[in-house]
């Protein structure tokens, strides 16, 4: 059983994962900004700005799973936006890695979070592998500068990410902002709405998260379901497990691109993402239709 250090420990991933690897027997702490002194978790204290880290969080640790960030679709992408979404991910990782090495801390692993955004917001049909070629807007641009921070962790100890798709719970993200509307009448799919969304089950996730762990990958994954499916068919799935009708039709793109700015392109673009690497390791997904997880989250 090891010792893992959770950054964004309290976030939507970060919760079920640590509920999952603590139920099967490893010791959990998180790195926070803020240390609740009643958390669920030992908790200790960062500032990514002043380049601090409570050195009591490295004690013993074997893992280090980053997932901490300012989440990308919380607001609108104004200029200051864009830096605290990529200061975030880059400057954190680069701390960890120099406080890591100031303490000469040694490290089974170090596993970092990362996104699908790499290949791009939009990459239509295409279906894409770890080794297709990565985007250029700016959530492409995000995540490259993120997976390279990580991989300087390289000369110190096993580095692996993981590239999340769109994270189906019924306890946030992407999934809340579909069944809001749904449930009040108003859903629809968005823009064409064939865009594919290479959506992933909570708890898949976090097993992906276990499996790299425990069976000591490294490299770059992609986490999502072997069948992605279209926005429109995600948004009648929904709709018919809630048992609610769909009547508007689509929200126009302009519409969007009028409420979201530049934000719009993450939900008007889509991809089609294989997971075949993940697959080949052993790993098996429990939820492989979208059907089955949406009613599993649901009905829950
Ligand atoms: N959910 C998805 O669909 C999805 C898809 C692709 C990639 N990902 C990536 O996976 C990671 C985890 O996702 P999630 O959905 O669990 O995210 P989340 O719910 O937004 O949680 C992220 C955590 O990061 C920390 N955080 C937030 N703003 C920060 C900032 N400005 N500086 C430093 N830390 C900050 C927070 O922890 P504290 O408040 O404790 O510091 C927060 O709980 C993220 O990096 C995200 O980009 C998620």
């Amino acid at each position: 059983m090891a010792k893992i250090l959770i950054t964004g420990g309290t976030g939507l991933v970060g919760t079920h994962l640590s509920k999952i690897l603590s139920k099967s027997g490893h010791e959990i702490s998180h790195l926070s900004r803020s240390a609740d002194p009643d958390a669920t978790y030992p908790t200790f204290k960062w500032n990514i700005q002043e380049k601090y880290i409570d050195p009591k969080a490295f004690d013993g640790i074997d893992h280090i799973i980053h997932l901490a960030g300012a989440g990308v679709a919380d607001k609108r992408w104004s200029m200051e936006r864009k830096q605290v979404i990529i200061d975030s991910r880059v400057n954190s990782t680069r701390l960890l890695k120099e406080q890591v090495s100031n303490l000469g801390i040694t490290l089974k692993s170090f596993i970092s979070a990362s996104a699908i955004g790499y290949y791009g917001m939009d990459t239509g049909e295409a279906h894409l592998k770890e080794d297709s070629s990565s985007g250029e807007d700016f959530l492409a641009q995000v995540v490259k500068k993120w997976e390279s921070e990580a991989d300087t962790f390289s000369d110190i100890t096993s580095v692996a990410k993981v590239r999340i798709g769109v994270v189906l719970s019924d306890e946030g993200g992407a999934m809340a902002e579909i069944v809001k509307p749904i449930k009040f009448y108003v859903g629809a799919p968005l823009g064409t709405g064939l865009q594919y969304m290479s959506w992933i089950h909570i708890e898949d996730l976090c097993l992906v998260f276990k499996h790299v762990l425990e069976q000591k990958l490294s490299g770059t994954y992609n986490a999502t379901a072997p069948n992605p499916v279209s926005n429109e068919a995600l948004t009648k799935t929904l709709a018919r497990v809630l048992n609610k009708p769909l009547w508007l039709p689509n929200v126009p793109a302009f519409v969007m691109r009028l409420m979201l700015g530049e934000m719009a392109e993450m939900v008007l673009g889509g991809n089609y993402v294989l997971s075949d690497k993940i697959q080949s390791t052993g790993f098996k997904f429990k939820f492989t239709e979208v059907e089955a997880a949406v009613k599993d989250l649901i009905n829950s």
